[in-house]
């Protein structure tokens, strides 16, 4: 397995941990390159459960070094939070690489994050409320705090100064909070960097390192295309790019280190928080696969909304992140679903037909999907391991995707087991052979 970025491919919690955990088995080094504790993902292993914020997927293997990348955003305390957790466990965390470059989540960044979005009422984003967008807000206006500044008490507590400055203002109603206090602020974050110390290091030359001697990375991206900074459904997106190119940035690469990009979409979609979602299924159909997908967010145990498949935004998520695959994740929740519809194509209020995602915000907010109808399929398919075993609906429903999509499906979730996966196409030849 050459060097490969996992995105997700649509609104984010696509099930990224698990195919990231399934290639870590073969791979040196998992990389996260952007977005901090406002992801989360589950990982199931030998019954037990798993969940990660800020920690990649990697970490369950004891000879994958995981590596948090410079593009990454890190509240210590959750870090710290979630290493003890592990070593709770007997995981042994030892291993684990912070870049020196990466940018601290602080206390003021959490309110701002809450006291924007009351701010914005009813047009509020519904962010995950962890401080993410103050804290990348801080890093372009060169007011952050890095990883490398809890080393030096003297130079933390002058950034924490000026940073915290100008926060006084728009932190009005938290004026008197014990947690805004300069010493006691430092002091808490010089006893994180006690802590991290022997896991900070310079993480891109790791990769450089790891790549020069032909060793098997992993870039794991977290949230998803549609919620890229930039390309995404702006403003209702995160503040970081979780597209494939955002890996060179966040981890200091260049573009030809890479050499596969897996997109990874649900065989339906869900977003959480707020912003257009043209195939959202607001109904008892949307209820019923939200129960039977456990649609709820890892990380704010809010209700995901749920929807059909929409393969305009997948085309898209497919040719901006130049994907050479496409992990689909839980095809066993529509078990039972007939008939199962896909969006092929949009269709403006003006009655314009829209093959392509469209780039103008207003046309997207009114937009209305074009479905077409394939059969549903019955039955448990969890206990499925290969493509021949899966209902002949279910193989049609993954043909008429990967058609769509215009790249190989290589790997098919059909349960939130480990081991609850159909390796398609090419990777299966290739695991039959080696
Ligand atoms: P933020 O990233 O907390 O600023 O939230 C911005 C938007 O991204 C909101 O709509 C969130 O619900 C969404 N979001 C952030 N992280 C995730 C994730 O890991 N999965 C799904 N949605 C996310």
């Amino acid at each position: 397995m050459p060097s490969t970025v996992i995105v997700g491919a649509q609104w984010g919690d696509e099930g990224k941990g698990k195919v990231v955990d399934l290639l870590a088995e073969h791979a040196d080094m998992v990389v996260r390159f952007q977005g901090g504790n406002n992801a989360g993902h589950t990982i199931i292993r030998d019954g037990e459960t798993f969940k990660f914020h800020l920690i990649p997927s990697g970490i369950l293997y004891p000879d994958v070094t995981s590596v948090i990348g410079n593009g990454v955003v890190v509240d210590p305390s959750v870090l710290i939070e979630e290493l003890e957790g592990l070593r709770r466990r007997g995981i042994d965390t030892a291993g684990l690489r912070i870049s020196a470059n990466a940018h601290l989540i602080m206390p003021y960044h959490v309110m701002l994050d809450t006291a924007g979005e009351a701010k914005l009422g009813k047009l509020e984003i519904g962010t995950t409320k962890r401080g993410i967008g103050p804290c990348y807000a801080d890093k372009a206006f060169r007011l952050g705090i890095r990883v490398q500044d809890l080393l030096d008490g003297k130079i933390l507590r002058k950034k924490i100064a000026a940073a915290l400055e100008p926060k006084q203002q728009m932190l009005r109603p938290f004026a008197r909070d014990p947690r805004l206090d300069l010493h006691a602020m430092t002091e808490e974050y010089l006893r994180y960097g006690h802590r991290l110390e022997p896991h900070i290091a310079d993480t891109a030359r790791l990769c450089w390192e790891g790549l020069d001697s032909g060793k098997q990375l992993i870039f794991e991206g977290a949230q998803a295309t549609m919620l890229d900074l930039d390309h995404g459904t702006y403003p209702f997106v995160t503040s970081s790019n979780p597209v494939a190119g955002a890996a060179c940035v966040g981890a200091g690469i260049g573009p030809s280190d890479i050499d596969e990009v897996w997109g990874v979409a649900k065989a339906y979609a869900t977003r959480v928080g707020a912003g257009p979602f043209p195939t959202e299924l607001d109904d008892e159909l949307g209820a019923r696969l939200r129960e039977l997908g456990g649609e709820v967010g890892t990380t704010t145990g809010r209700d995901r909304r749920v929807g059909w498949l929409d393969l305009v935004a997948l085309r898209y998520a497919v040719r901006l992140n130049a994907m050479s695959a496409l992990a689909i994740t839980k095809l066993d929740v529509l078990a039972g679903t007939d008939p199962i519809k896909v969006a092929v194509r949009y269709r403006s209020s003006e009655g314009a037909v829209l093959n392509d995602f469209p780039w103008h915000q207003s046309i997207l907010h009114t937009a209305e999907a074009e479905y077409e109808e394939l059969p549903g399929f019955e039955g448990d398919i969890g206990d499925c391991r290969s493509e021949s075993e899966l209902p002949k609906e279910a193989r049609d429903y993954l043909r008429f995707v990967e058609e769509a999509a215009g790249v190989p499906i290589r790997l098919v979730g059909v349960g939130p087991g480990r081991d609850q996966v159909v390796w398609t196409g090419e990777s299966s030849r290739q695991l039959r052979a080696a």
